[in-house]
């Protein structure tokens, strides 16, 4: 998607993946500064230890102490987190979901999860639902909720009435085998009217194809993906990303059979 976005705004940049072994990722940034890259974009399980090797932490990355993205200004490597605002945007554009005043209901407590709720309850949601197979993982999140964001209504647990969203940022749904994570003797998909998977391979998970049945607006997390890469984009380039530039060819490589 970046090397796309390059030739739409006629830059003359490529983006190119290198495996990196942790031990090295200090030698790494090193090397790309040393060779003037323009920056990196950082994977699991490099996101938290790079927070300790760069010069400067953005504010987005302090909220969520982890760094997707490095930009090389004058020698220095500064660190930023797209992610997190990527789930609001995509949110927004894909589902035309606005969170402020919002009843959302989360299942999952592991890292995308955490990063996800904390993210939601920094937009002001009215009501915010947390379930998880783990549950003393999600009340470990409704406890640092209630801390940072007091006015936040968080609960532990499926919701009695209607919500606005869905969302699952659980693991469940990557394999064909898998089930769906809701519980839907618990919570019925009638009671939502917006689903989102963040996971988007299979583009369809069985839990957006019921939803989808039930008649509630649905979309994957391939807008997250496209979403964290356009900020990274404007970070490096100063420029705007040509959005959907990068969301076809997101899609190309992702569903190509
Ligand atoms: P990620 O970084 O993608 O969030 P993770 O931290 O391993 O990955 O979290 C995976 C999430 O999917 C967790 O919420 C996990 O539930 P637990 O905290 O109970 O482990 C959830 N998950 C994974 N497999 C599951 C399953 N078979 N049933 C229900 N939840 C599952």
């Amino acid at each position: 998607m970046h090397n796309a976005a390059f030739a739409t705004r006629g830059l003359n940049w490529r983006y190119l993946a290198f495996e990196v072994d942790p031990k090295h990722l200090r030698a790494a940034i090193e090397g790309a500064r040393a060779m003037n890259f323009a920056g990196l974009n950082l994977t699991v399980p490099h996101k938290l230890l790079a927070v300790d090797m760069v010069d400067e932490l953005d504010d987005s990355a302090k909220s969520w102490g982890a760094v997707n993205t490095i930009k090389f200004e004058n020698g220095r490597a500064i660190g930023f987190n797209t992610d997190a605002n990527a789930i609001v945007t995509s949110l927004r554009d894909d589902l035309k979901v606005e969170l402020r005043g919002a009843k959302v209901l989360l299942l999952g407590a592991g890292g995308a999860g955490r990063t996800a709720a904390l993210k939601i309850a920094a937009e002001n949601v009215a009501e915010l639902f947390l379930v998880n197979r783990t549950v003393s993982k999600a009340e470990a999140i409704a406890a640092e909720i209630k801390k940072q964001f007091p006015s936040v209504k968080v609960s532990v647990g499926y919701p009695k009435a209607e919500v606005d969203l869905l969302l699952n940022a659980t693991s469940l749904g990557l394999k064909p085998e898998d089930g769906s994570p809701l519980d839907e003797e618990q919570f019925s998909l009638k009671r939502t009217r917006a689903v989102y998977d963040m996971i988007y391979k299979p583009a369809e998970t069985k839990l957006l194809a019921t939803a989808k049945a039930t008649g509630c607006k649905t979309a994957n997390g391939i807008g997250m993906l496209v979403h964290q890469g356009a900020k990274a984009f404007e970070i490096w380039t100063g420029q705007p990303a040509p959005v959907a530039v990068m969301r076809r060819a997101v899609e190309g490589c992702v569903y190509a059979v």
